[in-house]
């Protein structure tokens, strides 16, 4: 298999988005969930198609997603689907508040499992909905062998998730593959999650964004596929946007296999369907039926990347904890024992001019925490993490020559 080349960084630099535009050129941006490959070739000539035939219009027929769609979860995952199940809007972020809209009422409680995604807690209250949280249960030897994977370490609080529905919860948001972990969650826990939402009436609103991205496809569950009492519970919400790269070009999918979550998808304004763009329709068509042999070569790309990652790491800044991902693009980094504070990408931003997302904001348990996009080239990662750790040499000398009392202090931080 061909390996993905990222474009050189001359290149991406005339990039607008917001990875290439939010901070300075001497920056590495690391941060947002955008890669740095070029289109698949096929959903390039999809797209550009459209504008060559001025077709830029409101979205019509979608069946020549839904299909090709379907035909992908079946070969890919073994999940049967009917094409008619499936609906399209902008995006998973608009997907996910329309769906919790149907599911709740003002003021009911949403289960999400941090640390996750950082919008899930602003997709809840936007639906008008009060965020629960029920942390993911983190167990696991701390010394595991090298082959461990995030599998090994979080898993669903399935004791916790039943108090929360117990004391009134009406929905789950859940993450499958889970952000910022590239956790899959075992059919196991998925079915047990769904029967559990099946016995308090409680709907599951399941993002699988980074589906497409598992590492090994038959190590990913779909929600759906999992059990009558999930297609009773599930709407489910995917694209082609973290797969294939097509963030900007607007285009996602509910589905729902019963008639009772088909009813939520059908009870959505005509407009909440009208907002998908037709650009981003047609390049997630020729995703999904021509362009898996470069979804392929970019999984492949990202699973090196990971290495590369774990052995600069190992070599060059020992302290920081990486495990394993088992799918996606997005590495979640303990620095607790650098030292660093509570949100570290303030001083890889200041200090190393590598820009990272803040651990925080995915929730209290990203304290000390940072995210990092593995989906660049080496070069860039291999610079990356050079520059961390001059810093982390930097500060570990200052801190060493420092008067007794400030290093006191910073030892004390480093051991909470
Ligand atoms: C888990 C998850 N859900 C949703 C999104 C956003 O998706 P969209 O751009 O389709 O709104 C992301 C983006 O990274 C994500 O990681």
């Amino acid at each position: 298999m061909d390996l993905l080349r990222a474009d050189p960084l001359a290149q991406l630099r005339q990039r607008t988005s917001v990875k290439w535009r939010a901070y300075p050129h001497d920056v590495l941006p690391l941060f947002v969930a955008e890669m740095d490959y070029s289109l698949a070739e096929p959903v390039k000539r999809a797209m550009i198609r459209v504008i060559e035939n001025s077709d830029v219009g409101y979205i019509g027929e979608v069946t020549a997603l839904a299909e090709p769609f379907a035909a992908f979860a079946a070969e890919r995952w073994g999940w049967m689907i009917e094409p008619s199940n499936i609906r399209t809007t902008t995006d998973v972020s608009v997907a996910a508040v329309e769906a919790l809209r149907q599911a709740i009422g003002i003021g009911d409680g949403v289960i999400i499992m941090p640390p996750v995604y950082p919008p899930f807690f602003e997709y809840v209250t936007e639906a008008g909905g009060r965020v629960v949280e029920v942390p993911l249960l983190e167990s696991g030897p701390v010394d595991a062998d090298d082959h461990a994977s995030s599998a090994d370490f979080w898993s669903i609080d399935l004791a916790g998730v039943e108090a929360a529905l117990q004391a009134g919860a009406r929905a789950v948001l859940l993450c499958n593959p889970h952000n910022p972990l590239g956790l899959l969650h075992s059919a196991a826990d998925l079915e047990a999650l769904a029967s559990l939402a099946f016995r308090f009436d409680a709907v599951v609103v399941c993002d699988e964004i980074h589906g497409p991205l598992a590492y090994e496809s038959r190590d990913f569950t779909p929600f759906l596929s999992v059990s009558e009492a999930a297609r009773a519970v599930g709407i489910t919400l995917t694209s082609a946007s973290k797969g294939w790269n097509l963030a900007g070009a607007k285009c996602a999918m509910q589905i729902a296999q019963s008639d009772r979550t088909l009813a939520m998808l059908d009870a959505l304004p005509d407009e909440v369907h009208m907002r998908t763009s037709q650009l981003g329709l047609h390049g997630s068509i020729a995703a999904f039926a021509e362009a898996v042999p470069w979804l392929d070569q970019a999984i492949e790309a990202i699973r090196q990347s990971a290495e590369l990652l774990r052995e600069l790491l190992a070599a060059q800044l020992p302290g920081v904890v990486f495990r394993r991902p088992q799918a996606s693009y997005l590495a979640w980094l303990d620095f607790r024992a650098l030292g660093w504070g509570d949100d570290p990408s303030v001083v890889a931003l200041e200090s190393a001019k590598v820009a990272l997302m803040a651990g925080p904001e995915f929730g209290r348990q990203g304290a000390g925490f940072v995210r990092l996009n593995l989906a660049c080239s080496p070069e860039v990662l291999t610079e990356a993490v050079g520059r961390l750790a001059r810093v982390a040499g930097d500060r570990g000398a200052e801190s060493a020559s420092a008067p007794a009392s400030a290093s006191a202090s910073a030892s004390a931080r480093v051991s909470q």
